[in-house]
C-alpha cells in the first residue's frame, strides 16, 4: 500500500461536525466523511492555492469540467459533454434547484425508503411532498457478504410514479443507506416507469466512485437510451475523495432548456458559485487521485470485512447488508430489542459510540436499524465494536 490508511488524523477540537459534537471520549461513527487524510496531490494543490493569498469570488475554469468529463468517461464508460455541467455548491443545493425548475408547490417527489435524511428538508422547502416507494429486503444472493440486501418493488413505484402529482424519481445510485449499487436492469426498469410516467429521474451518483469489490458503478444515463430531457444526474467528488467541506457538485443536464432552468435556479438559491478551494481539489482527484481512491476502496472493504467477521463471533444477532458501494453499513439491530434513536442514544452515552439511528432514514416498517460509517482506521472501528458488544448485558 502507497498511503496509510491506518494513520490516526486529530479531527476533534477542529470545528468539525462528526467529532466536535460528541462529548469528550465517544467514537463517531456517524456523519458520512471519513477519518483520512484527503490524497496527498489534493493537499499539495490547496496549498497552492492556499499560498496565492487571494481569495475573492473565483471564476472555475472549462478545465474542471473537462477534468470531470475525462474522470466519468475512464472510470464509468459515460461520455459527457462539458457543458452539460451546472455548478453547485453541493447535491443538495444542486438537488434544491432541480425541484425549483421542474416542480410546482403541491407536486410529489417519488422516494425510496430508506432514505437520506439530508433529501427530506430540500424537498419540503420547495412545497413538494415525498411519495415513499419503500425498497424489499431480501436475503444476500449467494457468494456476496452479508446477511441482506434490498431491491426495488417495480410494482409499487410503478404506482407512486404513476400519480399525477409525481414530477420527480429521485434516487439514491449506489443508495445510501442501503449500499446497493443498481444494476442496468434496474435502472432500465424503473427509468421506463418514469419515461412512461413523464417523470423526470434525478439520479444522485454522489457515492458512485466507492464501488466494493466485484460491483460496478452504472451511471443512469448509461441505462437506458434515455432522450436528454429524462433525467438529470449529481456528482461530486466530495464523498470519494473525502472533501466535503470544499462544497462543490455538479447537476449534469444534457437537455439545454432543463440545464438553464436550473441554472436560473441555482442563481435564484445562490448555490451556484463555487468555493475557490472546492474545484480546485475536486480537478486534483480526477486528474491525479484514482491510485488512491483504489487503495481506499480496497482498505474500506477491509473494515466491512473486519467488522462482519466481528458481528458474527461477538454479536451474531445482529444483521449487515451487503456491501455493494459506500463506507456506510446498515445492520438490523432488532435484536437488541429497543427502538433505534433510543438505542442510539444508549449507545452514545454508556457505549461511548455515535451511530446514526435508522429512524431518521425513514425506514421500512419491520426492524430497528442503525448506520454504521466504516470510514475510520480500522483500529477505531473494531474498538467502537467491541465498546458496543462489551455494552450488551
Ligand atoms: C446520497 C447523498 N446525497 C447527497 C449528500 C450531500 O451532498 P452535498 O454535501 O454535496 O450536498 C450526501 C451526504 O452524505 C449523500 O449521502
Amino acid at each position: 500500500m502507497k498511503y496509510d490508511f491506518d494513520e490516526p488524523v486529530r479531527r476533534r477540537g477542529t470545528n468539525c461536525v462528526k467529532w466536535d459534537v460528541c462529548a469528550e471520549g465517544v467514537l463517531p461513527l456517524w456523519v458520512a466523511d471519513m477519518d483520512f487524510r484527503a490524497a496527498p496531490a489534493i493537499v499539495e494543490a490547496l496549498r497552492r492555492r492556499a499560498e496565492e493569498g487571494v481569495y475573492g469570488y473565483a471564476l472555475p475554469p472549462a478545465a474542471w469540467h473537462e477534468s470531470l468529463a475525462k474522470w466519468l468517461a475512464a472510470r464509468h464508460g459515460w461520455n459527457i459533454l462539458p457543458e452539460w455541467a451546472v455548478d453547485s455548491t453541493g447535491v443538495l443545493p444542486a438537488l434544491g434547484a432541480v425541484l425549483r425548475a421542474c416542480c410546482e408547490p403541491g407536486d410529489k417527489v417519488v422516494l425510496q425508503a430508506p432514505a437520506y435524511n439530508g433529501f427530506f428538508p430540500v424537498i419540503a422547502s420547495q412545497g413538494c411532498e415525498i411519495s415513499w416507494s419503500p425498497l424489499r429486503r431480501v436475503p444476500a444472493r449467494s457468494g456476496m457478504k452479508g446477511d441482506f440486501t434490498y431491491e426495488m418493488d417495480f410494482e409499487d413505484l410503478e404506482r407512486k410514479v404513476a400519480d399525477p402529482r409525481a414530477k420527480v424519481f429521485l434516487i439514491s445510485n449506489p443508495h445510501n443507506p442501503a449500499g446497493r449499487a443498481w444494476t442496468a436492469e434496474e435502472l432500465r426498469k424503473a427509468g421506463e416507469i418514469c419515461r412512461r410516467n413523464g417523470v423526470l429521474v434525478a439520479s444522485d451518483e454522489i457515492h458512485a466512485d466507492l464501488q466494493m469489490p466485484g460491483s460496478k458503478h452504472v451511471p443512469f444515463a448509461l441505462a437506458g437510451d434515455w432522450k436528454p430531457g429524462e433525467f438529470v444526474t449529481f456528482w461530486s467528488a466530495t464523498k470519494a475523495f473525502n472533501l466535503a467541506g470544499l462544497h462543490a457538485a455538479v447537476a449534469l443536464c444534457p437537455d439545454h432548456g432543463l440545464r438553464e432552468r436550473v441554472r436560473a435556479a441555482q442563481e435564484v438559491g445562490g448555490s451556484g458559485h463555487l468555493n475557490a478551494f472546492g474545484f480546485v481539489a475536486s480537478a486534483t482527484a480526477w486528474d491525479c487521485c484514482a491510485d488512491w481512491l483504489d487503495e481506499l476502496r480496497a482498505y474500506l472493504f477491509g473494515n466491512y470485512e473486519a467488522m462482519i467477521a466481528f458481528l458474527h463471533e461477538r454479536m451474531p444477532a445482529v444483521k449487515c447488508t451487503t456491501l455493494e458501494a459506500t463506507y456506510l453499513a446498515w445492520l438490523d439491530v432488532s435484536a437488541f430489542g429497543l427502538p433505534s434513536g433510543e438505542l442510539a442514544r444508549r449507545l452514545e452515552d454508556e457505549a461511548r459510540v455515535k451511530f446514526s439511528p435508522g429512524s431518521i432514514y425513514a425506514e421500512p416498517k419491520g426492524g430497528a436499524f442503525m448506520r454504521v460509517n466504516l470510514a475510520s482506521p480500522r483500529a477505531m472501528l473494531m474498538e467502537a465494536l467491541e465498546r458496543v458488544a462489551s455494552w450488551l448485558p
